[in-house]
C-alpha cells in the first residue's frame, strides 16, 4: 500500500451507516476479491473489493468482514478476519498486516480482529444466532461476471450449509450508501483529482506532432506512480484523430499527427478512489477553426449540463435535457437539419448519431460507481459530466469530462482548476514548448 492509511473514522462511519439500515438480528458477510490468475503461475495485481474496503479500509487479500450489530456479545458486533502471516510469506511476499495494524486501520477493536483460521467456528456461531444473512454480490447493471468470486462461493456455501436460513441481497444497501459520499471520502477523491491534474499538465508539455499515443500513456503512469497513486483508474484512452470516434479505444498505438486532435480520457487511482478526466487537445498546440467550433459546442453542453445537475433531479430527465442542449449545438454546427429534427422519432433522437453515450455516471471507489439510477440526486453524490461530439466522416471526436460534487446549491466542479478553455490550453501548450 503506497498511500498513508486513510482516517479510520471514514470506515467507522460507513459501518455505522450500514448498521442503521439493517433489521434486528441481521448478519452481514463480505469477502475480499480473489487474486486472479493469468497464465502459468502469473497473477493480476490485487484489486480489493470496493464494498469491503468501504467498510473496513483493509487492502489485503483473503480478508473477511462480519457485521452482526445486534449480537449480545459486543466483540461479535463487528469482526475482521485477516490472513495470518508466516516466515515464508514474509520472505516471498513481504509484510502483511498484523492484528494491531488492521485494528488501527479499520477502527475495529483489536479483540474483534482474528486470523482467518478462526473464521469457521465464529461463522457457525453467527449463522446460528442470526435471523437473516446479508450476502454480497456484484449488481452493477453493466457488469458481466463470468467467474465465481469469493463472495459468490460463500453464498453457495451458506445455502448448502444453512438451507433454511433467510438470505438478503447486500448490494442494494451498499449502492445506496456508496452513492452518497462522506466528507472524508471527498477529501480522498480530491487527492486523486489533484494528481490527475498534474498528469494533464505533464501531457500539455509533452504532446507534439509525431509522438505515439502509447508514449503519452507512459507519461501518465510515470506521473501517477511518482505521486503515490496506485496507477490508472482505468485503461486510459489516448486517441488521435479518428481513433477518438471509437468510444472505448484502448490500443493507444497510433502516431499523433500535425493538425489533428488528441482525446485524452484518463485518471489516477489513489487510495482506491478514482478520478475521471477527459480533455481534447490540438496535437500541434492550435485548434483549427472547425475543431474550435466543435470544441466550444461540447464545452457549452458541459456547462449547460452542470447547471442541470442538482438535488432533486432524476438522471433520466437530466439526460433528456442534456440531449436537447446537444441537439441545439448540432443544429448550429450544421450537423443536424431542423426539418429532420422536427420530424424525428422522439425515442430515437437524431443527436445520438453524434453523441451516443450517457452524460454522467457516479464516481468513487469504482470509476462507474454503484448507485441506484432511479434515485433523485442528493448532496454528497459525485458524478462525471462528459458530453462529446463524434463525427466519424470528419475523423473528429471531442469529449470533455469533469467530476462534480452535488451540493445543496448545485454541482460543484471538483476539476474547476484543470484547464478547459481552448485559449487556455493553447496558451499552456505554447508556453511549455
Ligand atoms: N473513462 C471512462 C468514462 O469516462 O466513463
Ligand atoms: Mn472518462
Ligand atoms: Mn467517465
Amino acid at each position: 500500500m503506497r498511500y498513508p492509511p486513510l482516517p479510520k473514522e471514514l470506515f467507522i462511519e460507513s459501518r455505522a451507516r450500514l448498521s442503521k439500515k439493517l433489521p434486528p438480528k441481521a448478519a452481514v458477510f463480505l469477502h475480499a476479491n480473489d487474486i486472479y490468475p493469468t497464465n502459468a503461475d502469473g497473477t493480476m495485481n490485487f484489486v480489493q473489493n470496493s464494498d469491503l474496503f468501504y467498510l473496513c479500509g483493509v487492502d489485503q487479500e483473503e480478508t473477511v468482514l462480519v457485521l452482526f450489530p445486534s449480537a449480545l456479545d459486543e466483540k461479535m458486533r463487528v469482526m475482521l478476519f485477516i490472513r495470518e502471516t508466516s516466515e515464508t510469506i514474509a520472505i516471498w511476499e513481504g509484510e502483511k498486516l498484523t492484528k494491531e495494524q488492521a485494528s488501527v486501520r479499520s477502527g475495529i477493536p483489536i479483540t474483534s480482529v482474528h486470523w482467518l483460521s478462526d473464521f469457521e467456528p465464529i461463522y457457525r456461531h453467527v449463522m446460528c444466532q442470526a435471523r437473516q444473512a446479508y450476502l454480497n454480490s456484484n449488481e452493477h447493471a453493466r457488469a458481466t461476471v463470468d467467474i465465481e468470486t469469493r463472495d459468490r462461493r460463500f453464498i453457495h456455501r451458506c445455502q448448502r450449509e444453512f438451507p433454511l436460513h433467510h438470505y438478503e441481497r447486500l448490494a442494494p444497501l451498499m449502492h445506496d450508501l456508496r452513492s452518497v459520499k462522506s466528507a472524508r471520502e471527498i477529501t480522498v477523491l480530491k487527492k486523486a483529482i489533484a494528481i490527475t491534474e498534474q498528469g494533464f499538465h505533464r501531457l500539455l508539455h509533452f504532446v507534439k506532432p509525431g509522438v505515439m499515443e502509447y508514449e503519452v500513456e507512459a507519461e501518465l503512469i510515470h506521473e501517477w506512480i511518482r505521486n503515490g497513486a496506485q496507477g490508472h483508474a482505468f485503461s486510459p484512452i489516448i486517441a488521435n484523430g479518428k481513433n477518438a470516434c471509437v468510444l472505448h479505444y484502448l490500443d493507444n498505438k497510433s502516431r499523433c499527427l500535425d493538425g489533428s486532435l488528441l482525446l485524452l480520457d484518463f485518471g489516477a487511482r489513489y487510495a482506491n478512489y478514482n478520478a475521471d478526466l477527459t480533455r481534447t487537445i490540438p496535437v500541434n498546440g492550435r485548434y483549427t477553426t472547425r475543431q474550435r467550433a466543435i470544441y466550444d459546442a461540447v464545452l457549452r453542453v458541459q456547462r449547460g449540463a452542470r447547471k442541470l445537475l442538482k438535488p432533486g433531479v432524476f438522471l433520466k430527465s437530466y439526460q433528456e435535457k442534456v440531449g436537447l442542449i446537444m441537439q441545439e449545438e448540432l443544429l448550429k454546427l450544421g450537423l443536424l437539419k431542423s426539418d429532420a429534427v422536427k420530424k424525428q422519432d422522439k425515442t430515437k433522437p437524431l443527436y445520438k448519431k453524434y453523441f451516443m453515450h450517457g452524460t454522467s455516471h457516479h464516481l468513487g471507489l469504482d470509476v462507474h460507481d454503484v448507485g441506484d439510477i432511479s434515485r433523485k440526486l442528493e448532496p454528497g453524490m459525485v458524478f462525471t459530466i462528459e458530453p462529446g461530439i463524434y463525427i466519424r466522416e470528419e475523423g473528429i471526436g471531442i469529449r470533455l469530462e469533469n467530476d462534480v460534487l452535488i451540493t445543496k446549491s448545485g454541482a460543484l466542479d471538483l476539476m474547476a482548476s484543470i484547464p478547459i478553455e481552448a485559449e487556455e490550453i493553447e496558451a499552456l501548450m505554447a508556453k511549455k514548448k
